[in-house]
């Protein structure tokens, strides 16, 4: 492979991962953009998904949402769209564009993988067209479907990503020099191609295992960062929400409508069992449970399991019970943190 533009020669000695453990939206940028901030990496990277994601976050008090463009651009740390995700160039240009104008620095920090293959306007018509998944209609399937059948288009190749490619064997494993490195995930492992529910799934691994193909060495793994809310929401075509009045309660008051297409999310409890299966399988040892301020506001507090629907008489009582039934993971209950929406995590 020819030298490439941006290395900045170094070996990777920690890796952490922040994964989404339900159906997307759970409050990854606001976790991955927490980190950021406390620890000092040198690198982040988008490892899985296009711009299907929509990752809302809080920078100095002004409401961002981004698609493709990892969150270490508001720190000025170099941030890498990977070859595990799809990129959008139009989309891209566009995002970093907006950013720019509001004062945060993407040129000369912002990098793709020379290997990340490309979105194209026949990709984003063909997805339009779907009826059956409910689909962000961003063109993810098709690329992806193309990068598989070998017959996709990569960042390389394309004219306007020539000045942000990067190789992340040579930037990862090449040189000498440390690197610390932030892997943030899009979607969610209830959404992951093979782990999910399919076919209602996007078409990239949005588990731990999915940012390990992006050139890391499973043996610098750190941490890994599961997010998810004290209840579920999923937007997309299959039959999700209940028939009751609480999850409407739940939408409006948790503001559940998407951040790439504002449709309105659908709404569920908390499915324990989906939890403690997506912890163990995605290595999870720093849980966070996002929006307890949303069932306070609603004053009921409910878990699924199997069947079952528990029922708590108030948060602390219904955080209790989360914490004791996942003892089995082996995750420390001091690194359990349950958030309010007001919490910086
Ligand atoms: P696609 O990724 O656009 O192909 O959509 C496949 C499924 O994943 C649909 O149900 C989408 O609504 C869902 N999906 C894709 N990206 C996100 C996301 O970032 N958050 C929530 N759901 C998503
Ligand atoms: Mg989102």
């Amino acid at each position: 492979m020819p030298a490439r533009r941006g290395h900045t020669k170094a070996v990777v000695t920690k890796l952490d991962i922040v994964v989404d453990l339900q159906y997307g939206d759970s409050g990854k940028g606001k976790v991955a953009h927490f980190l950021c901030r406390e620890k000092k990496y040198t690198h982040i990277l988008r490892y899985n998904g296009g711009a299907n994601a929509g990752h809302t976050i809080f920078h100095k008090g002004v409401k961002f949402v981004t698609h493709q463009i990892p969150v270490g651009v508001f720190f000025g740390v170099k941030s890498i769209i990977g070859p595990g995700c799809v990129v959008d160039p139009s989309v891209l240009m566009q995002e970093m564009r907006e950013l720019e104008k509001h004062g945060i620095k993407v040129k000369g920090k912002l990098f793709v993988a020379y290997n990340a293959h490309v979105v194209t306007a026949a990709h984003k018509k063909e997805d339009g067209t779907d009826k059956k998944i409910g689909t962000t209609k961003r063109g993810i399937g098709p690329a992806y479907r193309d990068k598989f059948s070998r017959t996709g288009v990569r960042a390389e190749s394309v004219k306007s990503l020539k000045p942000f490619l990067i190789d992340l064997y040579t930037e990862f494993e090449g040189g000498t020099k440390e690197a610390t490195v932030l892997c943030e995930g899009a979607q969610g492992f209830g959404l992951d191609i093979d782990w999910g529910d399919y076919p209602f799934v996007t078409s990239s691994h949005c588990t731990s295992g999915g940012a390990i193909m992006n050139g890391f060495s499973p043996r610098t793994v750190r941490d890994v960062w599961g997010v998810a809310k004290v209840y579920e929401t999923y937007v997309g075509n299959k039959k999700f929400e209940p028939k009751e009045e609480i999850f409407k309660q739940i939408r409006a008051a948790g503001e559940e409508y998407g951040a790439t297409t504002g449709r309105p999310r659908q709404c569920n409890w908390l499915d324990i069992g989906m939890l403690e299966r997506a912890i163990n399988l995605n290595g999870v040892n720093h849980l966070v449970l996002n929006k307890i301020d949303v069932l306070d506001a609603v004053g009921v507090w409910k878990i699924r399991e199997g069947k079952k629907v528990h029922t708590f008489k108030d948060g602390k009582t219904m955080q209790a019970f989360i914490v004791k039934r996942l003892s089995k993971t082996g995750i420390a209950p001091k690194n359990i943190h349950f958030s309010n929406r007001k919490d910086a995590i």
